[in-house]
């Protein structure tokens, strides 16, 4: 099995009930995709969202969830509630829930590891800030974030793993597509040392995706797909890299 490509959307915190119109076009795009789409909206969105995509092929995924399956945790939402709702995915580690939130890698990996129990997949986001890249850093921390919050019972079809640089995020600046490679291909590596699947595990890379640079991007080796924050909230910007993808 090789691994799945994945053309996944992050939301964060944009949108409303107007923001639905957008999945028309996005799912018409998957209809028939070889590779997967996934939107994975803010939580309220989720059962509207079902509702407006029907049986699409489109997926629906949540942007985080806690490490307990239920009980006294206000404000948060449990991995099995996400799956109630019809998510298929959950975003775990984002550098926005690492910096808000001080994430720990041993916090995602309980996260994971609820995800798992629930039977979602989970993307598991890792990357590294620009004082850590300026000091050469890089692959040290992500090799450190990946042995921190990839749970031991990850495998291909549970979980996904996404490569964004904190400092592309948003900022219209991307990594060189040697850069990409590298983090890539230690993450490949990674996962075929740990896991007995791991190289089927699909890789995204996340950090000012757009429809001018995804081809080049999905030519890298190992680079299974992307994990796009603004380009996903339009469908003339998402639909074009979907296309790419596919
Ligand atoms: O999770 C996706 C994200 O962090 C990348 O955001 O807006 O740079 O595509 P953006």
């Amino acid at each position: 099995m090789a691994p799945r490509k994945l053309a996944a959307g992050n939301w964060k915190m944009n949108g409303d009930l107007a923001a639905l119109d957008q999945l028309d076009d996005m799912a018409a795009a998957a209809e028939g995709a070889t590779c997967d789409v996934l939107i994975c909206p803010p939580a309220l969105l989720i059962h509207p969202m079902m509702a407006r995509i029907g049986a699409s092929d489109l997926l629906v995924g949540g942007q985080d969830c806690h490490h307990a399956d239920k009980g006294a945790h206000t404000g948060d939402i449990a991995a099995l509630q996400l799956r109630d709702a019809g998510a298929t995915h959950v975003i775990l580690g984002h550098s926005e829930r690492r910096a808000d939130h001080g994430e720990t890698d041993a916090m995602v990996r309980a996260k994971a590891q609820a995800a798992h129990a629930a039977g979602l997949t989970a993307i598991i986001c890792v990357g590294e800030t620009e004082a850590e890249r300026d000091a050469d850093r890089t692959l040290d921390v992500i090799a450190t974030q990946l042995a921190g919050s990839v749970p031991d019972g990850a495998n291909a079809r549970n979980t996904v793993l996404a490569y964004e640089p904190v400092w592309a995020i948003g900022t219209g600046r991307t990594p060189t597509l040697d850069q990409i490679a590298q983090v890539h291909a230690l993450m490949r590596d990674h996962l075929s040392a740990r896991l007995s699947d791991g190289a089927d595990v699909a890789l995204l890379y996340g950090g000012s995706v757009k429809p001018a640079n995804a081809a080049e991007i999905f030519a890298i080796a190992h680079v299974n797909g992307a994990l796009v924050g603004g380009a996903s909230l339009k469908a003339a910007d998402f639909v074009p890299i979907i296309m790419a993808l596919d």
